[in-house]
């Protein structure tokens, strides 16, 4: 158990022991991987925490802890500044820790997730509406999170929740009836539906006579109009066709499309429960959870602030006409991901917009009884090369299914000019495989609300925080394996750390296992991005200062070892993202 434990446990184990008889008292306290090199590998600012609880000095507190501590072998430790505790691991304990990673499959990851589900709830277009870029967000960092966790040892669940049942019904109805070429919608689905659409939007804001037209196929279809409940569902089998294309194309996957349709049979009991129960009541007509009255308004969202102060801002459950509306089916779906599922946690990964949607739902949740910990997790928007939401030429929300398509072809061009031998499949491959993996990195390398830049120049860089990059450095470390005579163990070398720059390398490899706990504490797959960029350009160096293949025999195999266990942690790295390595580039 010591052995696989990480560096940072097993120094937070030291620091515990070393506490109880510094301070009389069992204490725990946390150490963290430094910020800043100059100063250590790991810090823990315990010593000053634990002095002003006892009121005494934190730098002599500091110095009887460093006295009882054990660290045999793993690292020194020194005081700085007002009492932080500082520890350098030793070039042999990081040497050792590669040698364990070496013989780990999971590469030091720990199964933090072992015996907790979690749906994750991402993507989720709206049927019969064209999946634009904002989308992408939610697919990319979705499908990202799902891969972290499952590799965490979390059972996952990814579930597409699409908008299979919303007022768009009405005009797509209207529009089929009237508009549709069945030719178009056999051949490419989506682009015909976003047609038919968009004229009976620009017709119904021309003639309010088309717009009660549609309101009318609305009903019927709620009404279980025989003709409208056909093709309601042809018009969602032919957008689910057109998704999974995509998906196949993103390489992404999901357990369950349970749409919004899935839970229509639930609605009318569900806002009955929540009347008899009280947590809804009836306003004007439609039926609304309003505040509990127990949190303060700033944090109750059930109320909003306007200029007359503090008003309420209920959710509507049941509309006066009797229809049902978002949060209702949301409400609906926690019911059944728990009871059914038996989800511990529910992961949204939905855009800024929605957070008074989820705060509200949430809330109403609890009310209701149904508790976990569910999280939004909120991103911002994609603006173009402008910094305006990002749009075509003709003004239009630019389409995913586009997006990737050009992507691909520049890739295309850049691998046909960089190498001009691949040729053919293999060549069409590698560039599916970068152009498609420069558009995830560059999302995923993002802090996810801030809005970021689409810049393809920037994103497909071979020099850069691309992907490209970090796929060429797993191309590059694979070269090397290629020009040696024997196939080499890495399981038999054993690695001794000299050089600064193997030290270093040997120093990221050790952070893998345990920065990937931290990624689904607040959803930050760019934290794992910007670690492989790190990796890599430590490898690169690395590469520069070290000689690999000229050096005697032991240097060779434990540099070797090294080489690899780079290689490893890099495409398992990019495959949590989402992100594939080609064999040549
Ligand atoms: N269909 C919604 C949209 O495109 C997103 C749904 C997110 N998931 C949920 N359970 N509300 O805006």
């Amino acid at each position: 158990m010591t052995l696989l434990q990480d560096l940072e446990s097993r120094l937070a184990t030291a620091l515990a022991t070393a506490l109880a008889p510094t301070l009389g008292e069992p204490a725990s306290a946390a150490v963290t991987a430094a910020a800043d090199l100059r100063f250590g590998d790991y810090q823990t600012n315990a010593a000053m925490v634990l002095a002003k609880q006892h009121k005494t000095n934190p730098r002599a507190l500091a110095q009887r802890i460093i006295d009882h501590l054990h660290l045999d072998g793993l690292a020194t430790a020194d005081i700085a500044g007002p009492g932080f505790i500082n520890f350098h691991i030793l070039p042999a304990a990081y040497a050792s820790r590669a040698t364990t990673l070496i013989g780990d499959e999971k590469l030091g990851v720990p199964a933090t997730g072992e015996g907790k589900t979690v749906v994750v709830d991402f993507s989720a277009p709206n049927v019969a509406k064209p999946m634009h870029v904002g989308h992408i967000r939610s697919t990319i960092i979705g499908d990202s999170l799902c891969r972290i966790a499952r590799f965490l040892g979390f059972t996952v669940i990814a579930d597409n929740h699409i908008g299979d049942w919303g007022t768009q019904f009405g005009m797509i109805l209207h529009g089929w009836k009237t508009l549709l070429d069945p030719a178009a919608l056999e051949a490419d689905p989506i682009p015909e539906l976003l047609r038919i659409y968009r004229d009976v939007n620009s017709a119904t804001k021309a003639d309010p006579a088309v717009l009660e037209t549609c309101k009318n196929e609305l009903v019927k279809l709620q009404a279980g109009d025989p003709q409208n409940l056909a093709i309601w569902r042809q018009c969602i089998d032919v957008s689910k066709r057109g998704l999974r294309k995509i998906y196949d194309t993103l390489d992404v996957k999901f357990d369950h499309w349970l749409g919004e349709s899935h839970y229509n049979d639930r609605l009318a009991g569900l806002v009955d429960e929540f009347l008899t129960k009280g947590i809804a009541r009836e306003s004007n007509g439609a039926v609304c959870v309003f505040s509990d009255g127990i949190k303060k308004p700033a944090d109750d969202p059930f109320m909003v602030h306007k200029e007359e102060g503090w008003t309420d801002n209920p959710a509507i459950i049941r509309k006066a006409d009797g229809g049902f509306l978002y949060a209702t089916t949301d409400l609906a779906t926690i019911q059944f991901r728990i009871d059914e599922w038996k989800a511990d946690q529910i992961w949204y990964v939905v855009g800024v917009p929605q957070q008074l949607h989820f705060r509200q739902l949430f809330d109403a949740a609890a009310r209701w009884g149904k508790t976990g910990n569910f999280q939004h997790v909120a991103f911002g928007s994609i603006l173009g090369e402008d910094r305006k939401l990002m749009k075509t030429r003709s003004g239009d929300n630019v389409q995913l299914a586009d997006v990737l398509t050009e992507a691909v072809e520049r890739a295309a061009n850049i691998i046909a000019a960089k190498n001009p031998d691949l040729q053919g499949e293999e060549a069409a491959e590698i560039a599916r495989i970068v152009g498609i993996g420069a558009v995830k990195f560059a999302e995923l390398s993002q802090n996810r609300l801030t809005d970021y830049v689409f810049a393809w120049d920037r994103m497909l860089a071979l020099q850069g925080d691309t992907a490209p990059y970090l796929q060429y450095s797993t191309v590059r470390i694979r070269s090397i394996f290629r020009k040696l005579d024997a196939p080499f163990d890495a399981s038999t070398a054993i690695i001794t750390l000299t050089e600064p720059e193997e030290i270093h390398l040997a120093r990221l490899h050790a952070r893998f296992g345990e920065l990937l706990p931290l990624i689904v504490e607040d959803f930050r797959p760019n934290l794992l991005a910007n670690y492989l960029l790190e990796l890599a350009r430590a490898f690169h160096s690395f590469f520069e200062a070290c000689p690999v293949l000229k050096s005697a025999a032991a240097v060779r195999a434990s540099r070797l070892a090294l080489c690899e266990l780079s290689a490893r942690i890099l495409t398992t790295g990019l495959g949590l993202l989402g992100i594939k390595c080609p064999e040549r580039m």
